[in-house]
């Protein structure tokens, strides 16, 4: 019998759809997927000679657990430069990916029982993570027309003695709306009243649209730094999600923590790796820009199509790669015959008939809610919205 905590963990719904996909187009089934979480371009080319660099000067031994100096301190001086947070690189752990960070993060901070809020929709791996540190995912409850963006009202509602942290991702997978300056310092003065810790996964900072900036929570007072550890990486921002850093800032002591945690887990994140992730932080950024310039263009016209789809309704994302469509009014109704009782049937008979991946909500705790990924190129965008505005028009 093997652990019932391991047991209990769900497996990821967004990889389960996308695995189904990958399997039709191996049997050479036209699919469109609309289902990636990842930056559809190559790693940048200097990033790329940087590592090749790397491994043939011999870059190829262990490097201090928590990360190499060198990178640390990149970090800290992206993190003053870019968020204008002051952290010396004692207080930086350099994980494999920021998913690995955020394991760290839970592993570190949560005793039996202890309480984490998290806004929904939230991305899948936020109550996984907390489950399996022993800690309750305590969903906070928030509204489309306050663009899913959690209140102190909100969190008021979810919070008890026994809540240790909030997680907070802004810009937000799956829902891509961002929190602006206001919401956030609402977020941080509940949080510091209460000495409630702030997880701030902050991957998607640099897939910004429109008039939206980013701001570091922790950036708020020393209060609200003591209690964040800020999460960020380069897989999104540098099209490296294959290369597996991510990292965290926080608190001295709980830097010490995790990088002893993560000593006996994982030792050091990939040594060619942290020197490819050293060349995308240190040298130029205009990649970063080309990269969002080009999904803004893709946002922008995948916005404006589903909105003219029948029974489908989206908020204009503001950060990240992802479009959120609203299918409650196609719920209840049939499709060929069959009734959709929720997003996993809308995602389903989708691919099954017009061969398009979407990923249903119910992972993300939406269910009348599916998310499109526009980091696809535009020619699979424009046919991959025809096929869905011809499954669309088929629901009554
Ligand atoms: C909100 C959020 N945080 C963290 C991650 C993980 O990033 P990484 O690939 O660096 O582990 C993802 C990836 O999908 C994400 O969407």
């Amino acid at each position: 019998m093997l652990s019932k905590k391991a047991l209990s963990i769900n497996p990821s719904p967004t990889m389960a759809i996308d695995s189904k996909a990958k399997e039709m187009k191996s049997r050479g089934i036209d699919v469109i997927g609309f289902g990636a979480g990842e930056p559809d371009f190559d790693t940048p080319l200097h990033i790329r000679e940087a590592a090749i660099r790397a491994i043939n000067e011999g870059h190829t031994r262990y490097t201090p657990a928590a990360g190499t100096l060198e990178l640390k301190e990149a970090i800290t001086d992206k993190l003053k430069a870019e968020n204008g947070l002051e952290y010396n690189p004692a207080e930086v752990v350099v994980s494999n990916g920021a998913k690995h960070a955020l394991s760290n993060v839970f592993t570190a901070l949560l005793n039996p029982g202890d309480e984490v809020m998290i806004p929904v929709p939230y991305w899948v791996t936020y109550p996984e993570l907390v489950s399996l540190n022993d800690g309750i995912p305590v969903p906070v409850e928030t509204s489309e027309s306050n663009h899913f963006k959690a209140t102190p009202a909100d969190m008021e509602k979810a919070y008890t003695d026994k809540c240790k942290a909030l997680v907070l991702n802004s810009p937000s997978n799956p829902t891509g709306q961002v929190c602006s300056k206001e919401e956030l310092k609402d977020i941080a003065d509940f949080c510091c009243e209460r000495g409630i810790y702030i997880i701030a996964d902050e991957i998607y900072e640099k897939l910004l649209y429109g008039s939206n900036s980013h701001t570091s929570i922790a950036g708020f007072s020393e209060r609200a730094k003591e209690l964040t550890i800020v999460v960020n990486g380069v897989s999104k921002s540098f099209a490296m999600t294959g290369w597996r850093i991510g990292y965290t800032a926080s608190a001295p002591d709980l830097a010490r923590v995790m990088a002893s945690i993560q000593s006996h887990t994982a030792s050091n994140p990939n040594s060619v790796a942290q020197k490819a992730a050293l060349a995308a932080l240190r040298g130029p950024q205009d990649c970063v820009e080309e990269m969002r310039a080009a999904f803004d263009e893709r946002r922008r016209y995948m916005f404006d199509q589903v909105q003219s789809l029948p029974h489908l309704s989206a908020l204009e994302p503001q950060g990240t790669f992802y479009l959120f469509v609203s299918v409650a009014k196609a719920i209840g109704k049939t499709y060929r015959g069959q009734k959709l009782f929720g997003s996993d049937d809308f995602a389903t008979l989708l691919l099954d008939s017009e061969k398009v991946a979407v990923v249903p909500g119910t992972g993300f705790g939406a269910p009348d809610y599916i998310r499109l990924s526009f980091a696809t190129s535009m020619d699979n965008i424009i046919e991959g919205l025809k096929r869905i505005g011809t499954f669309a028009g088929e629901i009554d």
